[in-house]
């Protein structure tokens, strides 16, 4: 192709007489007004106009030559269309005028171009153009790139399979292990409000068990009242809230998902994680079920040898709470592997793994309106951090590779 073939400028001088000749072949008379009324009104009209005379002679377009006329009596850059309007209005425009002016010129700049590219004759389009505008007759177009650059003898090309990112196959086997003890699975939104994220979950106002979790706060939100503010959930519990404001009682759930707090990341800490949430609400629920659930769902993941063991923590939403360890499926227990001392527990043989509770009646009391007394009900909550699990499991000492999404990592669990 020669330089000539693609330049899209008319040379010097040729679109005058171009334009005469346009005007004169197709009957048409628009030519660039001058302003005297920058307001929006005047300019509105003015554009409706200009679009309306665009339409019309890109109909016309008829041949590859009609269109090259057309395409250099609008976008020329010496005296188009285009270049006359910059001038004409953009340039002639008051100061007041001149940005809303501007983003009009800029908006019509790209329709004009727009309509330039999509008139042009499909006969005589570059593979580009064709690839670009929707017109172009299909069947033909297939046949000319098959004549041009299909080999069939050539070897097909293979498509890699994705596989299961390590933390989501770990939520799904924790997930799947609740699912065969008949809890089904929710989900709720990262962008979370106030409301869910705290304050329905018995966090008041300034309380400090706030601070622990390092919110991320969405800007700007200080107009709103705090409950409607929004901020990146920090945990999976605002989904108790949304869940038991839709199902009535008895309920049980797990919501797997990811989490964000204002944690710089390192070996153990990442601003984005996962959580996996439980909660079961029913009469008569003790925390003898809690444990019994939680011991059982520990040896059904990591094997059947594995001990539970909680301590008393505490949970705004939870009363009374705790922490669960579990013997450290690395060491069995022991603290040491061999000579050398067990680093994942920290020689202690336990490896602390989620917080839990019973559900506190306050809780309760924010979705009372829909079946959830707390004279009648209770219930347990746990949330758990399948990142950690995941680490441990597969036996990895930095958190970090799970987020660099290094294929020479990620293809060892394909
Ligand atoms: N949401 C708590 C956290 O992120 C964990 C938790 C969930 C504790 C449910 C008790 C009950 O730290």
């Amino acid at each position: 192709m020669s330089f000539r073939a693609v330049r899209s400028r008319a040379p010097r001088g040729e679109s005058v007489s171009r334009n005469l000749l346009f005007q004169h072949k197709h009957n048409v008379t628009y030519t660039v007004p001058k302003l005297k009324d920058f307001s929006p009104e005047a300019l509105d009209k003015a554009a409706e106009k200009l679009l309306a005379s665009l339409e019309k002679e890109a109909a016309e377009v008829k041949s590859e030559s009609d269109w090259k006329v057309f395409r250099d009596r609008w976008i020329a850059r010496k005296n188009g269309i285009l270049a006359q309007v910059n001038d004409q209005w953009l340039k002639a425009a008051p100061k007041e005028s001149k940005r809303d002016v501007g983003q009009r010129v800029n908006d019509l700049k790209s329709k004009v171009e727009q309509t330039v590219e999509a008139s042009q004759n499909p006969d005589k389009r570059g593979p580009a153009g064709r690839a670009k505008t929707r017109s172009a007759a299909p069947s033909r177009a297939v046949a000319e790139v098959s004549d041009a650059c299909l080999d069939i003898t050539l070897p097909g090309v293979r498509r890699s399979i994705g596989a299961e990112h390590p933390i989501i196959r770990a939520m799904n086997e924790m997930v799947a292990v609740f699912r065969n003890l008949g809890y089904s699975v929710q989900e709720g939104p990262e962008i979370e409000t106030d409301y869910y994220n705290f304050e329905a979950l018995n966090f008041p106002p300034n309380h400090p068990a706030r601070d622990m979790q390092d919110t991320l706060f969405i800007a700007n939100q200080e107009s709103k009242p705090l409950r409607e503010r929004l901020l990146l959930r920090t945990h999976t519990s605002p989904v108790q809230i949304r869940t038991m404001e839709k199902m009535k009682p008895p309920i049980r759930i797990v919501i797997p998902g990811k989490v964000h707090r204002n944690d710089p990341p390192d070996a153990s800490h990442s601003p984005m994680f996962h959580q996996i949430e439980g909660l079961a609400v029913d009469t008569n629920i003790t925390f003898g079920d809690l444990k019994g659930t939680l011991d059982h769902a520990m040896k059904a993941f990591f094997g059947s040898s594995v001990k539970t063991s909680f301590r008393p923590s505490f949970f705004p939403f939870t009363e009374p709470s705790a922490e669960m360890m579990v013997s450290c499926f690395i060491c069995g227990g022991s603290g040491r592997r061999g000579s050398e001392p067990c680093r994942p527990c920290k020689q202690t043989g336990w490896i602390e793994i989620l917080g839990c509770g019973m559900v506190d009646p306050n809780v309760f009391e924010f979705v009372k309106n829909n079946g959830y007394d707390s004279r009648k009900l209770s219930g347990f909550a746990f949330g758990m951090g399948p990142d950690r699990i995941a680490l441990l499991k597969y036996g990895l000492d930095d958190l970090q590779v799970f987020f660099q999404n290094d294929v020479r990592f990620l293809r060892q669990f394909a």
